[in-house]
């Protein structure tokens, strides 16, 4: 049997598993504060978490900004990546930001982020910058990638290979 998966906006319940996530995840985490200020907030905020038998495995947090999307931070569970939940949190932010008329996709990653680079290079994002000495606390730069034309056909099919492995809904 395929496992559950629920992806939806993110409310202030699952605040502190997201705040637990992020902490086990990065080295400089954003505090539990700083996702209630996104969900109570923040007028150009988007959030969604991927659920999994009433537990937040997943979530992703984006600025609209005029017609940019730009991904704040996502992360996964470790014994749930590499399932494809970062690919549908991806899409399904970026979908419901082509809905609202954005017309390119940005965020922030570090070099030695192989794995994040992967999965952004798949839906199509390119470097186009580097913004040095830029993360906290170790200094590593950060690779500005964009996606400036998002491809509905390519992510729609992207999605659905990610999709058929779960028992999936998505209220977004
Ligand atoms: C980056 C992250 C969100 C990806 O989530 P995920 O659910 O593991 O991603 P997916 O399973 O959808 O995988 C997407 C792509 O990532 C790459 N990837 C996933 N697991 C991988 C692994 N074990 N080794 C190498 N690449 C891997 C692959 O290219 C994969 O695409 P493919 O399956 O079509 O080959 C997750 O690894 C994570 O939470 N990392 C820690 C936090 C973080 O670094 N966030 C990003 C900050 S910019």
């Amino acid at each position: 049997m395929k496992p559950k998966l629920v992806i939806r906006p993110m409310a202030a319940e699952d605040i502190p598993a997201v705040a637990g996530m992020e902490k086990a995840l990065f080295r400089s985490p954003w505090p539990e504060k700083s996702f209630e200020y996104e969900v109570a907030s923040n007028p150009h905020g988007y959030q969604l978490v991927a659920e999994h038998d009433g537990e937040a495995v997943g979530y992703l947090v984006a600025w609209f900004v005029v017609d940019e999307l730009q991904i704040a931070t996502i992360g996964v569970k470790p014994e749930w990546q590499g399932r494809g939940i970062g690919t549908l949190l991806m899409i399904a932010a970026i979908k419901w930001a082509l809905a609202k008329g954005a017309s390119s996709i940005t965020l922030e990653v570090r070099p030695s982020n192989e794995r994040a680079i992967k999965l952004y290079e798949k839906l199509g994002f390119r470097v186009v910058g580097r913004r040095e000495n830029y993360y906290k606390p170790d200094g590593e730069d950060a690779l500005l990638m964009t996606n400036p034309n998002p491809d509905p056909k390519e992510l729609e099919r992207i999605w659905s290979q990610a999709a058929e492995r779960f028992d999936l809904k998505v209220n977004t």
